[in-house]
C-alpha cells in the first residue's frame, strides 16, 4: 500500500466506520430475516450473503492484511469470496442466517476498533474497505428492487426536491475539440481501474443536456421502438426478440391510460420528467439510434464531466446516498451542473457509455486483480456517474462501473452523445 492520504481522515476512522455503518443497519433493518435470507433473484446473492460479505472483506483487509490479526472466522473466508463462491451458487449453499450474519458484521467491527485504537490503520485500506461497503449497499438497493416489497418505505427516505420539468434528454450541449484529463491522479484513493491518468484529444461533439426522461421514452414504446429491426444492434436485437421486451424493467403498461413504474417501495405514476430506468445497454443504443444520436464514450462522458468547483459529492447537489430512495426528475439539482452545463452527470441513474470495460494504457492491479482485472475484454459495458444508490464517496467523474450488455437490475439510464460537423 502506498502511504500517499486517502480521502478517510486519520482521527476521525472509528466515526467514520460508524456513520457508513449505521445506515447499513438501517437497510437491512428495514428487511425481514427471511427476506434476507432468501434468493430474491438467480442474478443477486441473497442479501444475507452480502452482509456476512461485508465483514468478511473488512476482516480480511483491515484487520488481517493491514493489522496483521488471524481472521476471526478462517473457516468462512472460501464461501464469503466472491470469486470462490460466485453468485450462481450463493442461493444453494449452507450460509449464516440473518442473526448470525449480523453478529459477524459487529464481532469484525468490533476487532476492527480495537486494532484501530492500537495503531493507525493504513488510510488506503480504509478507505477501500469503506466503499466497499458502500457498493454492496447499492448491490443491496438493486436486490431489493426485484424483490418488489410493496410497502418497503424506509424511515430515512426523503421526498425530491422540486425540478423545473420540461426537459426530454434529447436536448444537447457543445463540447468543443480540447485535450481533456481522464482519470485519477492517485493522490486521493482511486481504484486501479481509473489509472494511470492520462491527456487524450476529444474531438467536438455533443452531449445530453439530461438524462432521457420517461416521456421520450415513452414515445419510442409507441412507435414500435422495440419492434423496429433498424434500430438495434444484431446482438441487441436477438436479445430483445429471445427476451421479448418490449418496455425498461418495471415498467407496467398494462393500463395504457395510466402507465405505471414499480420501484422498490411500490408502484408509482410513470412520471414523465424522471429518467427511463433500468434499461439495458442494448435498449439504450437503440433508443440512441432511434434519435440519430449514439451513447457517449467513456472518455468524451469524462471530457463533459468537469467542475472548476469540483463535483457535486452529496445531496446539495447530486441525487446520490440513498436519500431519495428513487430517481429524481432531471435537472432537479442545477447547482450541479457541470461546466458544460450538463445536468445530472453525478447521480440519479448511472449511465450507459459505448466503451467496454478495459484497463487503461499501463494499468496495473492494485491491490488485488479480482477488483478489475478480470472483467476486462469480457464483453462488460463501462457505465459512469452513478445513481441515486450510490453514495458520493464512490461516485466521482472518473469513478469507472461496469455491467453485462442486457442487464437491467442496475439503476441505469441513458445520456446521448452525437457528432457535430468538425
Ligand atoms: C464495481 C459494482 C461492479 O459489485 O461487482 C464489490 C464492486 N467489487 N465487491 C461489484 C465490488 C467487489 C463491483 N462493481
Ligand atoms: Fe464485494
Amino acid at each position: 500500500m502506498t502511504s500517499t492520504p486517502a480521502r478517510a481522515g486519520a482521527g476521525a476512522l472509528p466515526d467514520l466506520l460508524q456513520r457508513t455503518r449505521e445506515r447499513t443497519l438501517e437497510l437491512t433493518a428495514a428487511i425481514s430475516d427471511e427476506d434476507l435470507e432468501r434468493q430474491i433473484d438467480p442474478i443477486m446473492s441473497p442479501l444475507v450473503w452480502d452482509v456476512a460479505h461485508i465483514a468478511a472483506y473488512e476482516d480480511l483487509w483491515l484487520v488481517h492484511r493491514g493489522g496483521g490479526q488471524p481472521l476471526l472466522r478462517p473457516e468462512l473466508a472460501a464461501l464469503y469470496d466472491a470469486f470462490e463462491t460466485p453468485r450462481a451458487v450463493r442461493g444453494e449453499i449452507a450460509q449464516l442466517n440473518a442473526p448470525q450474519a449480523r453478529e459477524y458484521l459487529a464481532a469484525v467491527r468490533e476487532r476492527a476498533l480495537e486494532l484501530a485504537a492500537q495503531q493507525q490503520p493504513d488510510a488506503e485500506i480504509v478507505e477501500m474497505v469503506l466503499r466497499h461497503e458502500l457498493q454492496h449497499r447499492e448491490t443491496i438497493c438493486q436486490t431489493l428492487a426485484l424483490a418488489q416489497l410493496l410497502g418497503f418505505d424506509p424511515d430515512f427516505r426523503e421526498p425530491a426536491p422540486a425540478a423545473p420539468g420540461g426537459h426530454s434528454g434529447l436536448e444537447f450541449v457543445q463540447i468543443e475539440v480540447g485535450e481533456f484529463t481522464i482519470g485519477a491522479s492517485g493522490e486521493q484513493f482511486a481504484y486501479d481501474n481509473e489509472m494511470p491518468r492520462r491527456i487524450l484529444l476529444v474531438e467536438r461533439f455533443e452531449i445530453g443536456l439530461t438524462l432521457v426522461t420517461n416521456a421520450s421514452w415513452l414515445e419510442f414504446v409507441a412507435e414500435g421502438g422495440y419492434r423496429e429491426r433498424q434500430w438495434w444492434s444484431e446482438e441487441g436485437w436477438a436479445w430483445v426478440t429471445a427476451e421479448a421486451i418490449t418496455a425498461p424493467l418495471y415498467w407496467d403498461l398494462s393500463d395504457p391510460s395510466s402507465p405505471l413504474e414499480l420501484t422498490s417501495c411500490g408502484p408509482r405514476e410513470l412520471d414523465p420528467d424522471r429518467p427511463a430506468a433500468h434499461i439495458s445497454f442494448f435498449e439504450a443504443e437503440a433508443f440512441a439510434c432511434s434519435r440519430g444520436a449514439r451513447l457517449p464514450s467513456e472518455a468524451e462522458w469524462e471530457a463533459a464531466a468537469q467542475w472548476q468547483s469540483g463535483a457535486p459529492t452529496d445531496r446539495s447537489g447530486a441525487n446520490v446516498g440513498q436519500v431519495s430512495f428513487d430517481t429524481v426528475p432531471v435537472g432537479a439539482y442545477p447547482s450541479g451542473a457541470a461546466d458544460c452545463g450538463a445536468l445530472d452527470l453525478i447521480g440519479n441513474l448511472w449511465e450507459w457509455t459505448a466503451s467496454e470495460f478495459d484497463g487503461y494504457p499501463g494499468f496495473s492491479p492494485h491491490p488485488y486483480p479480482e477488483y478489475s482485472q478480470v472483467f476486462f475484454r469480457k464483453g462488460y459495458k463501462v457505465l459512469r456517474g452513478g445513481s441515486w444508490a450510490t453514495d458520493g464517496r464512490v461516485a466521482s467523474p472518473s469513478f469507472r462501473n461496469w455491467d453485462l450488455p442486457q442487464r437491467r437490475q442496475i439503476f441505469s439510464g441513458l445520456r446521448l452523445a452525437r457528432d457535430v460537423p468538425q
